[in-house]
């Protein structure tokens, strides 16, 4: 075609394509939880176009943000479709980004030589809390006040500097009309801006050293004469194709909970935020949304406020350092001993766990709980040096199977 070789002598279109597309060779064993990756991308793309609509009719002002959201919802032409497709979406990111991870964890996807795929990820992790907790605040209902109010206050906690940087993060002695307005700065552009450069970085890292899949075997150890693995496809058309289904059937899901139950019994969009927000009122129950309550158990499971804070924060921390503390040889959990299959089905019950607990009230049985589960929850991370030494890992084969 006498265009692209115009756009090819001015700016690099078929080269970019044959790197990252047709001449990208990805392992030919990916299976079911490879799906993710992909379709974490397209939520994402789906993130922002349902933003950029929600935009043109959502005022951030605490006086008419909860009455501009109810007319989305009921005035503006298909109004409802774009917020529920945001707020469903929200949920769904975060269903698909867990599964993601979790595919990492199960064939050490974060193993050497792909440590900064994982701190990429990692980052993109954090970046999207922050971008779902902001955007939470936008309806201006109760839920969205209160929970703003237990977070933000959580900085005051910090010895010396807290009361002043919980002030400075708010603009306001309480949630108010001033941290609307910056929360919705960070929701709409800088966050999105972060997260998209973030996700570029990732794939990016992860095209110089190549995928990792369900074996854990190294494709680029064994190539043909052309230097093209011997395990190895083209991304596209083999895996484009095959990324498509997995969209196609998780808009099937996803149209099912969008259109019958978009708030999900509450735990999508929460009862109490269809109330606006009333600072003189306090919910009886302050619960952030189900993809935070693992973290909120182990804030709520410690007695004291700013041990709380921290081992939230460790919680994530230790993530990060997954990469160094897995002393393994051996990626795949096909072929580790028993001590990691255990390690990983009690870190997975604990998060679960959690998960439901940071719904329920802190009280007696469930705070014990949450201790217990926390307890386990770090143990996964900081007994991982120790018993990935220890274990009777299994021969990895050479090929992939
Ligand atoms: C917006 C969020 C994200 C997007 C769009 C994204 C995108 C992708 C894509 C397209 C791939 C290649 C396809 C695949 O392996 O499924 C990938 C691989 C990977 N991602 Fe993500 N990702 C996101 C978040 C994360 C997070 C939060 C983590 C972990 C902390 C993570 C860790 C990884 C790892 C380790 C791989 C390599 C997997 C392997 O080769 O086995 N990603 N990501």
């Amino acid at each position: 075609m006498r265009l692209i070789e115009w756009v090819d002598a001015r700016f690099p279109l078929s080269s970019l394509v044959k790197e990252h597309l047709s001449e990208y060779y990805a392992p030919k064993n990916f299976n079911f939880w490879y799906f993710f990756g992909s379709l974490a991308l397209f939520i994402l793309v789906l993130q922002i176009v349902t933003g950029i609509f929600l935009t043109m009719h959502y005022k951030p002002d605490a006086e008419l943000a909860f009455a501009s959201v109810e007319y989305i919802m009921r005035d503006v032409e298909w109004g409802w479709l774009i917020r529920y497709l945001h707020s469903t979406g929200a949920s769904a990111f975060f269903v698909v980004v867990y599964l993601h991870m979790f595919r990492g964890l199960l064939y050490g996807s974060y193993k050497q030589p792909r440590e900064l795929v994982w701190i990429f990820g990692m980052l993109i992790y954090l970046a999207l809390m922050a971008e779902a907790f902001m955007g939470y605040l936008l309806p201006w209902g109760q839920m969205s006040y209160w929970g703003a109010q237990v977070i933000t206050s959580l900085f005051g906690a910090i010895p010396y500097i807290g009361e002043g940087l919980a002030l400075w993060i708010r603009g306001d002695f309480v949630v108010a009309d001033a941290t609307l307005n910056r929360f919705f700065a960070f929701h709409v552009i800088a966050l999105p801006l972060v997260l998209l450069g973030l996700v570029v970085a990732h794939i990016m890292a992860l095209h110089e050293v190549g995928s990792n899949n369900p074996d854990g075997v190294e494709i680029k150890k064994t190539k043909d004469d052309k230097g093209i693995p011997l395990d190895g496809i083209a991304f596209h058309p083999y895996y484009s194709v095959k990324d498509l289904v997995g969209i196609i059937v998780f808009l099937f899901i996803f149209s099912i909970i969008l259109f019958y139950m978009p708030e999900f019994g509450g735990w999508f969009l929460e009862k109490d935020n269809f109330i606006p927000a009333n600072p003189l009122q306090t919910p009886e129950h302050i619960v952030p949304v189900w993809y935070f309550t693992p973290f909120y158990a182990i804030l709520r499971a410690v007695p004291d406020k700013l041990f709380g804070v921290l081992a939230m924060g460790g919680a994530i921390i230790v993530l990060f350092l997954i990469p160094w503390l897995d002393r393994s040889r051996v990626k795949s959990v096909r072929y580790r001993g028993p001590l990691f299959r255990i390690a990983l089905t009690l870190f997975t019950l604990s998060f679960l766990a959690l998960g439901y607990l940071g719904t329920q009230p802190a009280t007696g049985l469930y705070t014990l709980l949450a201790q217990i589960f926390s307890i386990l929850y770090f143990s996964f991370f900081l007994l991982m040096p120790i018993y990935t030494s220890l274990d009777k890992d299994k021969p990895v084969p050479d090929r992939v199977t």
